[in-house]
C-alpha cells in the first residue's frame, strides 16, 4: 500500500497553553506535525512544499531508506523557499520513527520543526490503547521570542546545547493525560529537544520497556526510570493502574556536565479514570534479535568524539579531531564493528543515519538488553562497540551528536556506502558537507 502525505512547511502562531502563544515553524500549522503512518512494507510519498523564509530539508529520522532519500544537504540539494519536493521510500521496519528539518536545525528544530512517524506491524502486541510523546524544550527570551543571546549566552549554548526551561509535550506544557484504571497502554515517546535529556519517572511507579529506536525488543525490561536522549526512541507498556490514582511524568535530574544547572521538573499530569476491562496482549517473548557479532570481536574502526578549544569560538566539538569529519567508506555487506570513544567530558548522543546497530559492548560490559538502535548515548570518557551490516544501500551517509549545537559545531562525520560491483559514486553533494547555514 501507498501513502500519500502533504506536509507544508511554514511559520504559524502555536498556543503552548492558555498563557502563551510563539511565533513557530512546522509542519502543516502544528506542533509537532502530522503523526505520519504506514504498516510495515508500505510504500510513503511525502510531498514537502517549503513556505519558510529559507531553505529546508527533511531526515527521516530511523528509516532505512535509499541514501537519496534520507534528507540531508550531502544527499540532496537544500527545498528553497516556494520549492516543493517529493520524498519516496518505503518503510521495511516496524517502530516508532520521527522526522525532522535537517538544515539549519539549531533554529528550524527548535521551532517545531519535527513529528512522529509511526509503522505498525500485525505481529504488534495488543493493547487498550496506543499514545505518542513527543518531547521537547523551548528556550524563549523575555519578549517570548526564540532570538538567540548575547555572546555569552551563545557561547554557553553552543557548548551546553540549546536548553529552555519551558517544556513540551505534544506541543502543549504540562497536558494533562488520561487513562483508565485496569487497562495498559503503549506509549511511544520521542525525544525532540534540541540537547535535553529526559530522565523520565511516573512518581516511582514501575513500567516496561518493550521497544527501542529499531523496534521491539526481545522480551519486556521492568524499569522505574529511564534516560531519553536526543533523537531516541522508547515504547512503553504502561499500567495498570489504579481507580482514580494520579501522578505527574516528571524528568528527574540528570547531570551531563553542562553550565546550567539540571533539575528536576513536571512534564504532563497523568490522571486514571474509571475501571475498564482490558484486551492487553503482551507476551513475555516479543521478538528474536540475532546478534551480529560477540563482545570481544576486533573494531574495524575507530572513532573519536572529543572537544578542542577554538580560537573563533571558543569550543569546537571534534570528530577524529577534525570538525565536519570525512570518514572512510565501508562496502556492502560488510561487518562493521565500530569502537566509538567520548574523550569529552560531557555527554553526547551518538546517531547513525540509515542503519541499526547493536551495542555489543559499553564500557568492557556488555549492555542489559540487546536492542536495535540508531542513537545512543555516549557518557563522558566511556567506550562503546557497535556492530552492523551496510546492507546494499549505496551512498552517503552520515553520523552526528544529536545534540543540535554539537552537530552544528562539528560533531559529525560522513562516510560512504559502496556497493562493490558498482565502485564508489561520485559523490555529487560531497562539497556541501559544511554548509549549515
Ligand atoms: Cu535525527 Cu541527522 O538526525
Ligand atoms: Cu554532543
Amino acid at each position: 500500500m501507498t501513502h500519500y502525505y502533504q506536509l507544508s512547511a511554514s511559520e504559524f502562531d502555536w498556543k503552548t497553553s492558555d498563557k502563551r502563544t510563539i511565533t513557530s515553524w512546522g509542519f502543516n500549522k502544528s506542533f509537532p506535525g502530522p503523526t505520519l503512518k504506514a504498516k510495515k512494507g508500505d510504500e510513503m510519498v511525502i510531498r514537502v512544499k517549503n513556505n519558510l523564509p529559507e531553505a529546508t530539508v527533511i531526515h527521516w529520522h530511523g528509516i532505512r531508506l535509499p541514501a537519496i532519500m534520507d534528507g540531508t544537504n550531502i544527499v540532496q540539494n537544500p527545498i528553497k523557499p516556494g520549492e516543493e519536493f517529493e520524498y519516496r521510500f518505503a518503510v521495511p521496519d516496524a517502530g516508532t520513527f520521527w522526522y525532522h528539518s535537517h538544515f539549519n536545525e539549531t533554529k528550524q528544530m527548535e521551532q517545531g520543526m519535527y513529528g512522529a512517524l509511526i509503522v505498525e506491524d500485525e505481529s504488534d502486541p495488543v493493547f487498550d490503547d496506543e499514545k505518542i510523546f513527543i518531547m521537547d524544550d523551548i528556550k524563549l527570551n523575555r519578549s517570548g521570542e526564540f532570538k538567540q543571546g548575547n555572546f555569552i549566552q551563545r557561547w554557553q549554548e553552543r557548548h551546553d546545547g540549546r536548553q529552555g526551561e519551558i517544556i513540551l509535550v505534544n506541543g502543549k506544557e504540562n497536558p494533562v493525560i488520561n487513562i483508565n484504571a485496569g487497562q495498559t497502554e503503549r506509549w511511544r515517546f520521542i525525544n525532540a529537544a534540541s540537547a535535553r535529556y529526559f530522565r523520565l519517572s511516573f512518581g516511582g511507579r514501575p513500567f516496561r520497556i518493550i521497544g527501542t529506536d529499531g523496534g521491539l525488543i526481545e522480551r519486556p525490561v521492568d524499569v522505574t526510570e529511564l534516560l531519553l536522549v536526543p533523537g531516541e526512541r522508547i515504547d512503553l507498556a504502561v499500567g495498570p493502574f489504579n481507580e482514580e490514582d494520579a501522578f505527574s511524568i516528571n524528568t528527574l535530574k540528570y547531570d551531563r556536565m553542562t553550565f546550567v544547572r539540571s533539575r528536576n521538573s513536571q512534564l504532563a499530569t497523568v490522571k486514571v479514570g474509571p475501571s475498564q476491562s482490558s484486551v492487553t496482549d503482551l507476551p513475555g517473548k516479543l521478538r528474536d534479535i540475532q546478534s551480529l557479532a560477540p563482545q570481544e570481536a576486533e573494531a574495524t574502526r575507530k572513532i573519536k568524539f572529543s572537544v578542542g578549544a577554538s580560537l573563533k569560538h571558543g569550543i569546537d566539538f571534534l570528530v577524529n579531531g577534525e570538525m565536519h569529519n570525512n570518514d572512510k567508506p565501508v562496502y556492502v555487506g560488510d561487518l562493521q564493528v565500530w569502537e566509538i570513544a567520548n574523550k569529552s567530558l560531557m555527554d553526547h548522543p551518538f546517531h547513525l543515519h540509515g542503519y541499526f546497530f547493536q551495542v555489543i559492548e559499553e564500557n568492557g560490559k556488555t549492555p542489559a538488553y540487546m536492542a536495535w538502535k540508531d542513537t545512543y548515548n555516549l557518557k563522558p570518557k566511556s567506550k562503546i562497540k557497535i556492530a552492523w551490516i551496510p546492507d546494499n544501500r549505496p551512498g552517503m551517509w552520515m553520523y552526528h551528536c544529536h545534540i543540535l549545537e554539537h552537530h552544528e559545531a562539528g560533531m559529525m562525520g560522513h562516510f560512504e556506502v559502496i556497493d562493490p560491483s558498482k565502485g564508489p559514486s561520485d559523490k555529487v553533494h560531497h562539497h556541501h558537507h559544511i554548509s549549515h547555514h
